[in-house]
């Protein structure tokens, strides 16, 4: 039942002559991977829909430049849904005015295309409509986005002289420090606006922002996004099979709850997921 290809059949309902339009939109359907079938000029909804049916499309594309697509478009769709075949939906287009659209859509016309319509705009939709029709639904994003930056770190051998650094020379104001264990690092936190950097000091030679420093010197160290439900997060990463440092979340500065994800998870950036521990703003309160 389940085929990849997608099957359109380009119908031109009514009397008029000229189908360059139609003939157009069929090679870009199939240079898009597409099976085109095309009826031919001057058709009758009742010829449309009995080809449509034979040939099995997945989607009908009528065109009508004549003026009578008011009559001719619902006809299609009422003899589609006499012949039990409404599934198959009906797209259209042509020197269609913009005050028609709305009454053909109310008439079953999925999508009503004006003349100078992109063509990848037209593929673009019937891919959609197929999909829905198939059942298939678009593919979701593992999670949703995090909610903000939380902040860039960077690794400095010395808190106190980089931190001179900041405020006098590049303008930060300083919202506090702190000594986090479970890192072994002496943090400071500064502020420009709503963006704020996170400067970290090695208080022990195992803590892993020394051997970072061993290895690449100073410099940024991670980028922290702010995240709710951080165990769903990285449940969600591990059954994606990115690579976690942290598969639970531990206790950060502040009292976040962080995780680290490994830097070839993100081509090359050490990531931090933070979720804000309460509704405190410990970086506010000790400032
Ligand atoms: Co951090």
């Amino acid at each position: 039942m389940h085929r990849e290809t997608i099957r359109v059949l380009i119908g031109k309902p009514g009397l008029d002559g000229h189908d360059r339009g139609a003939l157009v939109i069929a090679q870009a359907l199939r240079d898009a991977g597409m099976e085109v079938v095309y009826t031919g000029l001057r058709q009758t909804p009742a010829q449309i829909v009995s080809a449509a049916i034979q040939e099995d499309v997945d989607v009908i594309g009528l065109s009508c430049l004549s003026g009578a697509h008011n009559e001719l478009f619902p006809e299609v769709v009422r003899l589609l849904k006499e012949q039990g075949a409404d599934d198959i939906p009906v797209i259209g287009g042509g020197t269609i005015p913009e005050e028609d659209i709305p009454f053909l859509q109310a008439n079953g016309i999925r999508r009503v295309f004006t003349p100078g319509t992109p063509t990848s705009e037209i593929v673009s939709c019937i891919r959609e409509l197929v999909a829905e029709r198939r059942g298939e639904k678009p593919a979701e994003p593992v999670m949703p986005s995090p909610k903000k930056i939380a902040h860039v770190a960077i690794a400095v051998r010395n808190l106190d002289a980089a931190v001179r650094t900041y405020t006098e020379l590049l303008g930060f104001r300083l919202l506090g420090t702190e000594t986090v264990e479970s890192e072994k690092v002496r943090v400071a936190f500064l502020a420009i606006g709503e963006s704020r950097l996170e400067l970290l000091e090695p208080t022990d030679p195992s803590s892993p922002v020394a051997k970072f420093l061993e290895t690449h010197g100073e410099g940024i160290h991670h980028i922290a996004f702010e995240v709710e439900d951080i165990e769903g997060r990285l449940a969600a990463l591990k059954r994606a099979n990115a690579q976690l440092i942290h598969e639970t979340p531990k206790a950060g500065a502040g009292g976040h709850r962080i995780a680290f994800l490994h830097p070839r998870t993100a081509h090359g950036v050490l990531i931090e997921l933070c979720e804000p521990h309460g509704e405190v703003d410990v970086h506010k309160r000790q400032a």
